[in-house]
């Protein structure tokens, strides 16, 4: 039967999941599906500073080298996911009690050690995750505070430092035509007008409350590369309930926005997840049952919706 990985190597896209590091391990219909299915992945939440150094005694690597091991034994494509990130990042860091001075160093030190670590072994990375805020402007956290809006300059600098990935700006809401997407547009502009080393956008679209409008997300890839940037599907599912309401639906908005994307110039697409059996979405009541295979790894109707969008 075709896979996923069958077509999205016909059309010369990539096709990924987020991917979990104790299912990874532990569950065989899990790893079998991830091998078979898609050609790339992206650590959920392995990569994350919080998980990589939750004590203080220093980063432990084994997560992270399990997903770039496992996907370097099924030549896949790796999404490094993410340097720089108002949330998930470790006590530890105690922003409150630091200097500038010291943020400034533990930003630097950050990623010089873990996009140093996967040189060679991570293609993309989302250098800076979700810094534009929802009401405008840039997002107040930690390192705006200690560093001001140069933050995200320094963090695409040392990335460039010490990795050869594609380094990418990532962030939701501002997949298809918004005022977000706008100031996601007007700050990735700005970076490439001043040469900082970013090259490409990384498009969440995790979609539930409302459907993005597939025309939406087309506009907004091709104002971007014409920008010269890459950009990317990096996190997406549909969940069914207010966007849409039921498989049948679902998988037909799959379709649309998948052809959409990859017309425009899309050359990666990433799930957030593999199966609806695990789904950050529904625990926070954003619907139900949004990724392409069910909780017993069978393939559902958006599955082929997804090999008929890359299919075309
Ligand atoms: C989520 C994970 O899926 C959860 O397991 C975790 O508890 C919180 O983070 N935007 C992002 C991702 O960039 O890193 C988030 O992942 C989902 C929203």
């Amino acid at each position: 039967m075709r896979t996923l990985r069958d077509a999205a190597a016909d059309a010369d896209v990539h096709i990924g999941a987020a991917v979990d590091v104790e299912s990874l391990r532990t569950n065989t219909d899990y790893r079998e599906t991830v091998a078979r299915e898609f050609d790339a992945v992206t650590a959920e939440n392995a990569m994350k500073w919080g998980p990589l150094a939750d004590g203080e005694s220093g980063y432990d690597f084994a997560a992270a080298d399990d997903i770039v091991d496992f996907a370097a034994r099924h030549d896949m494509y790796v999404r490094g996911h993410t340097l720089v990130w108002h949330r998930m990042y470790p006590e530890w860091v105690r922003p409150w009690a630091r200097s500038d001075t010291e943020m400034r160093r533990l930003l630097s030190d950050h990623i010089h050690t873990v996009a140093g670590r996967y040189r060679g072994r991570v293609d993309a990375w989302d250098v800076v995750n979700e810094a534009v805020d929802d009401d405008g402007g840039l997002r107040e956290n930690a390192w705006l505070n200690a560093l001001g809006p140069e933050y995200i300059d320094r963090a695409f600098e040392h990335a460039a430092a010490v990795s050869d990935a594609d380094l990418f700006y990532n962030d939701y809401g501002a997949d298809g035509l918004s005022a977000k997407a706008d100031e996601v547009y007007d700050l990735v502009s700005d970076l490439v007008a001043r040469e900082v080393p970013v090259d490409g956008v990384g498009l969440q679209l995790h979609v539930f409350d409302d459907v993005v409008p597939p025309a939406d997300v087309a506009a907004n890839v091709e104002r971007l590369t014409d920008l010269g940037l890459d950009v990317h599907i990096t996190e997406l599912d549909v969940g069914i309930g207010e966007a849409v309401a039921d498989r049948d639906e679902q998988a037909e908005y799959y379709y649309d926005v998948v052809s959409a994307a990859v017309d425009a110039g899309v050359d990666t697409v990433v799930t957030w997840g593999v199966d609806d059996g695990q789904s950050w979405l529904p625990a926070r009541g954003f619907g139900d049952a949004p990724l392409l295979f069910d909780e017993e790894f069978r393939r559902k109707p958006a599955h082929g919706a997804v090999l008929d969008a890359l299919g075309e």
